[in-house]
């Protein structure tokens, strides 16, 4: 087991789906996979792993933001061999033509955190996704009549910043949408040669302040959680 899971090597499988929210994590796990296996308690932070069409894939929780998945993702790649990691997330639309329940696929991540600085001296880096990832994912939505959008996003450290109005100089640069994660699991991809992608439903909106409903958030969540599995196991 690594510090953070207490999984046996060979427990989880070569492709993770990676929800923020551990209780997620549980219930993709005991609706969309067949023979689940709770591999991790540690913290609540649950992961499991089960079969979709027959192909092993796991559920990994990270928690919210950069430290937290941050934790998880080094462990699940340097400690477990994953393959491939799939974050699926909720963010906030920064750009009129993005609307809520969208389907964004983050192309590439800025970010105001510091985590990059400090790991590369003061110099940045580009956060980008897997393209064999993105293409595969983009398709199986399309496939499905769900037109994605695909660009780039903001992983931002604060949810609540000083200034209300901080997003709009991301979205002078075309930036989709804000989450909290996307820009350290792409990084952490890079670093250790690995694949991975992030797929984001638009829960709100910090241009209108429109939040979507809890069931909407739950139709359109089902929706990327079968285009992330179909990703996966591709
Ligand atoms: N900010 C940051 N993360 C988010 C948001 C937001 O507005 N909405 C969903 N995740």
């Amino acid at each position: 087991m690594s510090i953070h899971i207490g999984a046996k090597p060979g427990d989880i499988a070569e492709a993770v789906l990676l929800p923020g929210d551990p209780l997620r994590a549980q219930f993709i796990a005991e609706t969309l996979l067949t023979e689940p296996v709770q591999y991790n308690q540690i913290r609540n932070m649950f992961g499991y792993t089960g079969l979709y069409k027959g192909k092993r894939v796991s559920i990994q929780g990270t928690g919210m933001g950069i430290p937290s998945i941050s934790i998880y993702v080094n462990e699940l790649f340097r400690d477990y061999g994953v393959k491939r990691a799939i974050r699926i997330g909720t963010a906030g639309s920064i750009q009129h033509d993005v609307k809520l329940r969208d389907l964004v696929i983050a192309l590439a991540a800025s970010t105001d955190s510091g985590a990059n600085a400090i790991r590369l001296h003061g110099r940045s880096f580009a956060p980008a996704a897997s393209f064999t990832l993105l293409k595969t994912a983009y398709d199986a939505a399309l496939a499905r009549g769900w037109q994605a959008k695909v660009g780039g996003v903001v992983s931002s450290d604060m949810f609540y910043t000083e200034d209300p109005e901080e997003w709009k100089l991301w979205a002078q640069f075309g930036c989709l949408a804000v989450e909290m994660e996307c820009a350290e699991l792409y990084t952490l991809a890079a670093k250790y040669r690995r694949e991975a992608l992030t797929l984001l439903t638009i829960s709100d909106s910090l241009i209108s302040h429109e939040q979507t409903t809890p069931a909407e958030r739950q139709t359109a969540f089902t929706q990327m959680m079968e285009v992330a599995l179909e990703t996966a196991i591709s």
